[in-house]
């Protein structure tokens, strides 16, 4: 298998931003790419402020800042990016038929050594996968939130997974300075979004029921269970809207009602109090 120099990061949101960034400040050549032009131009701040902020915090020189950023590229060309990338780190939308239809793209505009990665929070590749010509290459590489900061990443091999790719992944993990985890199985939500998912179910639900304020749900989780962030604050931080959007999806496949949204999470998505990112969610930013 061909080094893994040039990566591909499709999508600039709350993810995709920082795991371009990383993976610049950690070597690679990187093209983010995203269909928002608003989104590309945040990032693109995000990016200058940041390692401005590391080169007044002695955290890197000048020097290296500029040739980070010398090596990280936000534009709208998905084809410039994609046509040189060894690796495509997709990190859209969380729909699969998007997906599934930005994965045939991707394999028109890869070269044919690429791997296409998902950074799915919890739809596994092989749901994507022959959506391509290259199912072997496609898997999920799961980063977490925020990216430039969480440790871990895992990597899950799906049945059409070759060994090829896992072992190229999970270098490219390293070089990452990222913990990865290799789930042996595809399951839903992984190993870390299963326990996320139920945590906030539970949540959801004593906060529906009135037994306890959000605050108050908050302050028992971290000060009981040690968790840095509760419940409702790291919803804010992932995002209403995802998982909205997760939940919609399991439910339309499971069609089982304690799958579907809580009224907490329904009503902050219809108001388009997506957290952290539209400065409303469960909290005020
Ligand atoms: N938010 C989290 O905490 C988190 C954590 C881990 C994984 N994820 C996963 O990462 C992915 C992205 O999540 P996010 O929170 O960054 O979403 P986001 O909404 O913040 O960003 C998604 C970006 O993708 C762009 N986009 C949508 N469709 C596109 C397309 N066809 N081509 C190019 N760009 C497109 C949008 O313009 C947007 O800027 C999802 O699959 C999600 O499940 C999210």
């Amino acid at each position: 298998m061909k080094d893994i120099n040039h990566i591909c990061v499709a999508g600039a949101g709350a993810m995709g931003h920082q795991i371009a960034l990383h993976a610049a400040a950690c070597g690679f050549h990187v093209h983010c790419t995203d269909l928002s032009a608003s989104a590309l131009e945040q990032a693109g701040s995000f990016s200058r402020a940041w390692l401005e902020k590391q080169v007044q915090k002695q955290r890197m020189t000048r020097t290296q800042a500029e040739d980070i950023s010398s090596r990280l590229v936000f534009t709208p060309d998905l084809e410039s990016g994609a046509g040189k990338a060894d690796l495509v780190i997709e990190a859209i939308v969380e729909k699969l038929e998007i997906k599934r239809e930005f994965f045939a793209r991707l394999d028109e505009l890869c070269p044919a050594h690429a791997i296409l990665a998902t950074n799915s929070s919890y739809i596994v590749s092989s749901k994507i996968a022959d959506a391509t010509r290259r199912p072997e290459k496609v898997l999920n590489l799961h980063f977490f939130n925020p990216a430039l900061v969480m440790k871990l990443v895992e990597v899950v091999k799906g049945p059409h997974v070759s060994d090829e790719t896992i072992a190229a992944v999970m270098a490219v993990a390293e070089r990452l300075k990222k913990k990865a985890v290799l789930v042996e199985k595809e399951i839903y939500g992984f190993v870390v979004n299963r326990f996320f998912s139920a945590i906030t179910k539970e949540a959801c639900y004593l906060l529906d029921q009135e037994v306890c304020s959000m605050e108050g749900i908050d302050t028992a989780v971290r000060n009981g269970l040690g968790h840095p962030l509760g419940p409702f604050e790291l919803l804010d931080l992932t995002g209403i809207d995802l998982q909205y959007l997760v939940l919609m999806e399991r439910y339309r496949e499971t069609r089982d009602a304690s799958d579907r949204p809580s009224p907490a999470i329904v009503e902050r998505y219809s108001r388009n109090e997506y957290g952290r990112k539209t400065g409303k969610g469960f909290y005020d930013y």
